[in-house]
């Protein structure tokens, strides 16, 4: 049998049409075309006809030709490559793919932007997506991440009112680009679970330098699970053999006038020019007898693991190798989920994760048009596919015989895998509880982690992080919430609350000026570098 990589590039082939230049121009029909460039009118000067049918099949299918962008991550650019496991995984996690090092599996990566539209600028402060798809042996499995380790929000039902107040403002759909205006701010001053990821936000992982240059995190705690059915959690981590690398303030501004395109221009030439992006996979593994060893709830999708605590062990590697031949076909109509999982990799009741397992196909059944989507070439698994799943819009495959089970008549119908080693088992997890609709107290520490995100940064880098935040919430309107966010800061750090409410011109929260100026050097203090009258 053919190794996964040569299946998925023949299943690429396989979908390539008719070489354009062996004939003349045809219709959808395939009836070659004799003159495209005038439709069919009556006498020289009059009317077009309704019966040009080469004329209005083309009008038609131009008419239809966008579907509905990404309602978040609607920008990015994708890759294929591989990934190779350094060693086997059997200890933690029977997910095939990380048994053998000398089995390729090929992925599709789509790197993103969170909140501008598909034609918005590349280095704007944003969140980055880090997508990636590997078509394993056992199925497809998506690791859907993004560059921050940590995420603004700690379950998913906020996650349409975090994204309404992210997004433009709904009368006059201003600003695009940048995080600056009210509501996100409004948002962020009345919910303190987003500080951490607000930290990342202000600091220079919001505008990173290339997508070759950026780390990579799944973010919830995930479980792998060996062949025995002993589970581990895991966290999941990128990092890039480049480094990670950021552009600064100016720069970005810079590039989103002189180039939107920065960052995906860059990793397109990069893969052309034969200098493949590679990142290593590592994972931050806790037994499951510690899952309360730790001063906060591993369910909490807005906590790190600090590395002090659980060192990151490297497993494997990624390369991107080729770009794509069709911006639409692959990088646009790719759908990730974080439901796609494989035998050996299984889920927490972190509940952002949850809500996430449902709203990825949600979402594709109406982007990409009803329930086939998984047949596209970009989306088809290498792994054999055999359901009894049929028809809807835009099926392409011919299936034969009966469609239900049980079935005593055969006729096609596929049987359960039943104890196959390849069949997919949940976590036999123990859960008890009465039905509750409140977060636990576990998840309730929102500054901690901020504060020790402050703590670890270099002076230029906290210089950095109280100008972006001086920059946005200096452009919010209302007043109010130019004071409650500072009033968040002051207990993740005084000293930021106080450095950024001198520059926005509310007052510095009374527990909040700066017991020790922690900023050091005179040459870097930011009481230094601020200039007469801002
Ligand atoms: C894209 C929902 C949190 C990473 C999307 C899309 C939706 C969505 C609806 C568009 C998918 C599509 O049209 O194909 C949610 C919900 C969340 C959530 C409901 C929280 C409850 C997160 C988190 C991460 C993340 C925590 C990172 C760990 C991504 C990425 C994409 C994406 C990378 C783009 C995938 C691509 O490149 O096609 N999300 N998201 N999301 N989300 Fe989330």
């Amino acid at each position: 049998m053919s190794s996964p990589m040569d299946r998925k590039q023949e299943q690429r082939e396989a979908a390539h049409p008719v070489d354009p230049a062996s004939g003349p121009l045809t219709t959808d029909q395939g009836v070659a075309v004799d003159h495209t460039d005038d439709s069919l009118t009556v006498g020289e000067r009059g009317p077009t006809l309704m019966e040009d049918f080469h004329f209005r099949e083309k009008l038609t299918h131009f008419d239809h030709e966008r579907i509905p962008e990404r309602v978040v991550h609607a920008r990015g650019a994708g890759a294929y490559g591989y990934f190779e496991p350094y060693e086997s995984c059997a200890e933690f996690t029977r997910a095939a793919f990380l048994q053998d090092p000398s089995v390729r599996t090929p992925v599709f990566v789509r790197f993103s932007t969170v909140q501008g539209p598909r034609g918005s600028a590349d280095t704007v402060r944003d969140v980055r997506g880090f997508a990636t798809k590997f078509y394993t042996s056992e199925g497809n499995y998506d690791l859907v991440g993004n560059n921050f380790p940590v995420f603004f929000i700690q379950d998913g039902i906020k996650f349409p009112d975090f994204v309404h107040a992210v997004k433009p403002e709904p009368h006059n759909d201003i600003p695009t680009g940048a995080s600056a205006h009210d509501t996100l701010w409004d948002f962020v001053s009345l919910q303190p679970e987003t500080l951490h990821a607000i930290m990342w936000l202000m600091s220079d992982r919001a505008i990173p330098r290339s997508y070759r240059m950026m780390q990579g995190f799944g973010v919830h705690t995930f479980r792998f699970v060996t062949a025995d059915g002993r589970g581990t959690f895991v966290k999941f981590h990128w990092k890039p053999k480049l480094g990670t690398h950021s552009l600064v303030w100016d720069e970005a501004q810079e590039c989103q006038g002189r180039d939107p395109d920065f960052n995906r221009r860059d990793l397109w030439d990069a893969i052309e020019a034969g200098e493949f992006p590679e990142w290593e996979l590592g994972v931050q593994l806790v037994p499951e007898e510690d899952e309360f060893a730790f001063d906060f709830d591993l369910l909490d999708p807005t906590k790190i693991i600090p590395e002090e605590q659980v060192p990151v062990r490297p497993i494997g590697r990624m390369v991107l190798d080729r770009n794509p031949e069709n911006f639409f076909a692959e990088t646009e109509q790719v759908a990730f989920h974080t439901a796609n999982v494989v035998p050996g990799i299984d889920f927490t009741n972190d509940p952002l994760l949850q809500a996430r397992n449902f709203s990825y196909l949600d979402t594709q059944l109406i982007r990409l048009g009803g329930p086939n989507f998984s047949q596209l070439p970009v989306n088809r698994p290498v792994a054999p596919v055999r359901t009894n799943h049929r028809d809807g819009y835009h099926q392409s495959a011919i299936h034969r015989g009966t469609n239900y089970f049980p079935n005593s008549l055969g006729g096609g119908c596929p049987a359960h895998a039943g104890v196959d080693p390849h069949a997919y088992t949940h976590l036999a997890e123990r859960v008890d509880g009465a039905k509750i609709r409140r977060r636990s107290e576990s998840f309730k520490d929102h500054h901690s982690q901020p504060a020790m995100f402050w703590n670890s940064m270099a002076p230029w880098e906290k210089q950095h992080i109280v100008a972006a935040f001086r920059f946005e919430l200096g452009k919010v309107g209302a007043l109010s919430v130019r004071a409650r966010t500072v009033e968040q800061l002051a207990k993740v750090d005084p000293e930021l609350a106080a450095e950024v409410a001198k520059g926005i011109g509310v007052p510095v929260p009374s527990d909040a000026e700066p017991v020790a100026y922690k900023l050091t050097s005179p040459a870097l203090s930011l009481e230094a570098q601020r200039g007469p009258g801002s």
